[in-house]
């Protein structure tokens, strides 16, 4: 069993620390927020993640896993150290670098001799050598090794992932690297590190393409009298294309594909390649905000101005907290700007936010507001009472932007309803 260091303890690197140590790895995760760290060593976690506090406590439980403030202090020791910060878009839409520049100046000078940097975060291509000249070290290999977990079931896709790519030029390093997850039992590829890099940015592109398509899909079914749900039901059994990732939506959104999209086209442009295709995609995507927040305003009656509105959901998919970038805050923000005043209510979200009413339940959420907006798909929206609904709503009106209803037993109780792609 391997020595391992973990830097950043986000979704990634947290559930990367906690299931190297459940298979038996030694992990010390470094973070520069002195609250996680203080919160982590103490067995639970600042984040919803299914089976990911218990992982945990059974990594600290186990002496296996521990939580250090400041990455150079994970690092001595260690033969594996797994980058694992943020890239956020910079301004310019390519993927800001200088979280990992940083992480990796900090653990050169620290580094066990031999040791393997291992890049988990998203990155462009290129970037194996920026964390390698960042580093500084001529004996230490850096790897490039995506990650390809869902928020909502990352404990599950990391002990049972798809594939593993390792990208590096060093082979030996490589092999090392894969040494670390043979229980796992997945396919490996080896590749060189530009093409682990784009992997990654090809495969959460191609989801994205996928959600776009069916939401234009969706608009074409509005125009024609079709129904999506009978499109995709038609299409999915066909397996080359599936059922994944057909779901009509208000657009796709969190902390990866709104970035990892626009990073992409930026990479192809610096190459002198015009992604056209991935630019279309991205544009379908920002005109289904708008179309949504468009229904809204014509079931209110043409205009939101001076009306409330209740939102369920705010994260940007269901079995996550995670509201970056969520689709649901971007239809609000459209609202407000509208003149609409928001309730919103979202099973995990219960702090305040800037300019929307959270409330404690779906109820109060519905209360004296002029029309109903289902923005995250979570599962429990179906079971609300929903004779209780239409007693606060001052107008029974329903846009279910995630298909997630039945209408046929919701007009049967008066509702008005309005789905996305079908009538
Ligand atoms: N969230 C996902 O679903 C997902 C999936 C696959 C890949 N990724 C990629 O993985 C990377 C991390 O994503 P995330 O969602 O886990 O991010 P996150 O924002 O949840 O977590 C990043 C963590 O890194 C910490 N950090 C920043 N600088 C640090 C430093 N110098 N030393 C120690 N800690 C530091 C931050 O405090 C934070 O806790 C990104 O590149 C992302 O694109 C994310």
């Amino acid at each position: 069993m391997s020595k391992v260091a973990v830097i950043g303890t986000g979704y990634v690197g947290l559930t990367t620390g906690a299931y190297l140590a459940h298979l038996g790895h030694h992990v010390v995760c470094a973070d520069i927020v002195e609250e996680k760290i203080a919160l982590l060593q103490s067995g639970r976690i600042p984040i919803l993640e299914a089976g990911l506090e218990e992982l945990v406590r059974e990594g600290l439980d186990g002496g296996r896993l521990s939580f250090v403030l400041g990455a150079a202090n994970a690092v001595p020791d260690a033969e594996f150290v797994f980058l694992c910060v943020p890239t956020p878009q910079a301004s310019d839409g390519s993927a800001d670098l200088s979280y990992i520049e940083e992480a990796a100046r900090e653990i050169g000078p620290v580094l066990e001799p031999e040791a393997v940097v291992i890049n988990k975060s998203t990155v462009p291509v290129g970037s194996t050598r920026v964390v390698e000249q960042a580093v500084g070290r001529d004996d230490v290999s850096v790897i490039s090794n995506p990650e390809f977990l869902r928020e909502g079931s990352a404990v599950h896709d990391s002990l049972h992932p798809d594939r593993i790519v390792i990208g590096g030029d060093d082979q030996a390093a490589a092999i090392r690297v894969a040494s670390l997850f043979e229980d796992l039992q997945a396919p490996l590829i080896v590749t060189s590190p530009a093409s682990a890099e784009v992997i990654k940015y090809a495969s959460n592109a191609f989801l994205a393409t996928k959600v776009s398509f069916i939401n234009a899909v969706a608009n074409l079914c509005e125009a024609v009298g079709a129904d999506v749900r009978e499109v995709v039901l038609g299409m999915g059994y066909d397996k080359r294309i599936g059922f994944e990732f057909l779901k009509p939506g208000p657009g796709w959104g969190g902390s990866c594909f709104p970035k990892d999209t626009r990073a992409l086209v930026h990479i192809a442009e610096d190459a002198g390649y015009d992604f056209g295709l991935l630019k279309g995609v991205i544009q379908v995507n920002d005109e289904q905000i708008e179309r949504v927040t468009a229904k809204v305003e014509k079931m209110a009656g043409g205009s939101v101005d001076g009306i409330v509105v209740a939102v369920w959901g705010l994260t940007f998919k269901a079995r996550t907290d995670d509201m970056r970038d969520s689709p649901s805050l971007e239809v609000i923000s459209r609202l407000r700007k509208r003149g609409a005043t928001v309730r919103a209510f979202d099973p995990t979200v219960r702090r305040q936010l800037e300019g929307i009413e959270v409330c404690d339940d779906p109820y109060a959420a519905c209360e004296g507001a002029s029309v109903l907006v289902l923005l995250t798909e979570w599962d429990e929206f179906r079971w609300v009472d929903f004779g209780k609904v239409h007693d606060a709503l001052a107008r029974p009106v329903i846009v279910d932007a995630r298909n997630l209803l039945d209408p046929a037993a919701l007009r049967r109780q008066g509702f008005t309803y309005e789905g996305v792609g079908r009538s």
